[in-house]
């Protein structure tokens, strides 16, 4: 073979080399045996010395240019290997910036603040606006309004705490949040959609199902010619919007003094679905809260004439609720404030 094709071979194979080379690692792996002494062109100029003076310039040039062929194919292939490798490690390294690194210990809502936002989203979407009231109340608005006077023995379905303030047992800690109702219809004239969030009180010891402070949300509707039907649509309504098309909600005849009729509102049992297992007592069903017609004396103690104007409200707990969606199995826990279980909603 002639000095000239020995150096074309030895070209050939050095690029092949070069650009079969896999990522940057084997490159740079392979450099010394592509241009030190030991490479074969490396190899092929030491025979200079042997080859014919006439040729020699000839060959040299040939040599100098097929190592400078080879030093360029080995740089871009470089350049572009490292390129290869950075766009990887970028891709791999990429930094989840969603989830601030600097602030771990960020605080959230409480649950129940979380489930009470979710009841309000629900009752918004159907029309109804949101109202407030006070956690210590007046008798009046608490019972009397509510056709509860001081002589009225279903005073005692509440388990009163009264507020030692002044004029013997005038203002108490309310038991329920029909009260907000009742300050609601004082203020506006209907027609009235309202839901009425709050925390409430009675005299309980806590278990693992009742606490002497909790909450409820009520909703009351005032418009004219409002029925029983439309109490039970409304209640349907929301019993999908809340827990899904597969829960459904009954009404069970049942009495309170501020409606008539009255029911008890169950739903489907979210756990079995309606087939029956230890939460809901075998039943399929889960008693969530009361609720019926406005009792006219009501809407009368107001001045609201029960002659022009109909509604209905209905209550309910959102404790129970938010217990009974997250699969708790003690009120309690969630008023504990221990942060690793408050930490998982
Ligand atoms: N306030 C009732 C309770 O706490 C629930 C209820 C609200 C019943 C509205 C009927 C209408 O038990």
């Amino acid at each position: 073979m002639s000095v000239h094709d020995q150096i074309e071979d030895a070209r050939a194979q050095a690029l092949s080399r070069v650009e079969n080379a896999p990522d940057l690692d084997a490159l740079v792996a392979i450099e010394p045996s592509l241009f030190g002494k030991k490479s074969t062109l490396g190899g092929l100029k030491r025979l200079m010395g042997q080859v014919d003076a006439s040729e020699r310039a000839a060959i040299g040039k040939a040599l100098n240019a097929a190592q400078q062929a080879v030093r360029e194919a080995f740089d871009s292939v470089r350049v572009t290997l490292a390129a290869e490798m950075r766009r990887e490690q970028l891709e791999t390294e990429r930094m989840d910036l969603t989830e601030v690194p600097c602030a771990p210990n960020l605080g959230h809502l409480h649950l129940i603040s979380q489930t009470t936002q979710r009841l309000e989203d629900v009752f918004v979407g159907m029309g109804f606006t949101v109202s407030e009231g006070p956690e210590a109340e007046t008798d009046w608005y608490n019972f009397t309004a509510l056709n509860l006077p001081s002589w009225h023995p279903a005073r005692s379905m509440w388990d009163t705490l009264y507020l030692d303030l002044g004029s013997g047992e005038d203002v108490l800690l309310r038991t329920h949040t029909s009260p907000v109702q009742v300050r609601v219809m004082e203020q506006q004239r209907p027609p009235i959609y309202t839901v009425c969030p709050g925390r409430v009180f009675r005299r309980d010891t806590a278990d693992a199902s009742h606490l002497p402070a909790f909450h409820q949300i009520e909703g009351l509707v005032v418009d004219e010619g409002i029925t029983f039907g439309d109490l039970a649509g409304t209640l349907d309504e929301f019993t999908a919007a809340y827990f899904g098309e597969s829960i459904k909600s009954r009404l069970r005849p049942s009495f309170f003094p501020f409606t008539e009729p009255s029911a008890e509102f169950d739903i489907t049992c979210t756990i079995c679905e309606g087939a029956g297992c230890q939460t809901c007592a075998r039943t399929g069903w889960i008693e969530l809260g009361g609720c019926g017609v406005v009792h006219p004396n009501v809407l009368s103690n107001v001045g609201i004439d029960p002659e022009c104007y109909s509604g209905f409200a209905f209550g309910f707990g959102i404790d129970r609720l938010a217990l009974m969606r997250h699969g708790i199995s003690d009120l309690r826990d969630m008023f504990t404030n221990d942060v690793r279980f408050l930490t998982q909603f």
